[in-house]
């Protein structure tokens, strides 16, 4: 494209381009707030001219594959498949609960962080959003503890060899729990640390998409002494049937405001929904071996 500067335009092309960069320097110079310029930048990229809703329809739209392929990776497959057998779910659920403490504790911070930096960049409204939400998944990873303590209670009256807890939590992170969290480091380092809204809006997606399918499926295999073990799974699908409704509104509404946020968000969800995937696919393989141990 022709280089524009000050000098003003020689062609038709030129002066659109010149006249472009004239209206977005304009509405830059005529902003008050605190924004750094790369966000402010993005944000004059082009004119608000979708609704909320139809601005999140845009978004489905392209994260669609994302979800599909997660709808299809191996550890989703099998929480809800009628096929899985009783040993290999709860096996499953033993280590989803204990290697899914590390990713769950720091989402409290994760979410008031990415805040943090939105309000440093002026996006004061989404910061303030965001911290709000912080709040509302502070210790949720005592679920996940809760119900670890109770599957070794519960394996161990049904099933040898019995569980030692030290094994399973010494797995660690798995590998997609660690790209997981870099997804979000890298999300509040970066210049659009709003896409917290885009991980929040796919992760707590799931629970409201896959959660009762998941608990019925355990139930049917396990009977429903197993929804004493299942605290994280249950409180989620109530939880997070609001935290949803409250992700897609932000979604919707920054989208519309500034339609240059779209695709960053769409590879902030992207990249979140496949580690997560990774992550359960991990415990799901795991299991596989713990239950086929004699
Ligand atoms: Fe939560
Ligand atoms: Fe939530």
């Amino acid at each position: 494209m022709t280089r524009v500067d000050h000098c003003g335009p020689d062609s038709q092309a030129d002066a659109d381009a010149w006249i472009r960069w004239r209206v977005a320097g304009a509405r830059f110079e005529s902003r008050k707030d605190s924004r750094n310029r790369e966000v402010a930048t993005m944000d004059t990229q082009s004119a608000p001219v979708e609704t909320p809703e139809s601005a999140l329809q845009g978004y489905d739209q392209l994260i669609g594959a994302a979800r599909q392929r997660f709808a299809t990776s191996r550890g989703i497959r099998g929480m809800v498949s009628p096929d899985t057998d009783a040993r290999t779910i709860a096996a499953f659920l033993l280590h989803f609960s204990a290697l899914s403490v590390p990713i769950t504790e720091p989402v409290e911070a994760w979410i008031r962080r990415a805040g943090e930096r939105c309000e440093a960049l002026g996006l004061t409204e989404m910061g303030r959003a965001l911290r709000g939400h912080s709040k509302a998944e502070a210790g949720h990873h005592q679920y996940h503890v809760d119900d670890f303590i109770n599957l070794i209670r519960f394996w161990n009256a049904h099933w040898t060899p019995h569980v030692d807890p030290d094994a399973i939590r010494a797995h660690g992170v798995t590998a997609g729990g660690e790209r997981y969290s870099q997804v979000h480091e890298e999300v509040i380092a970066g210049p659009t640390p709003y896409c917290q809204f885009a991980i929040e809006y796919e992760i707590e997606l799931l629970p409201v998409q896959y959660g009762q399918r998941f608990v019925d499926n355990c139930v049917r295999l396990l009977g429903s002494e197993i929804l004493e073990c299942m605290s994280f799974a249950t409180s989620h699908i109530e939880f997070d049937v609001g935290h949803t409704k409250f992700n897609a509104h932000f979604l919707g509404r920054m989208i519309a405001e500034s339609p240059g946020r779209l695709d960053p968000l769409v590879k902030a969800g992207t990249a979140a929904l496949d580690a997560f995937g990774e992550h359960l696919a991990e415990c799901m393989m795991l299991a596989e071996s713990f239950g086929s141990r004699q």
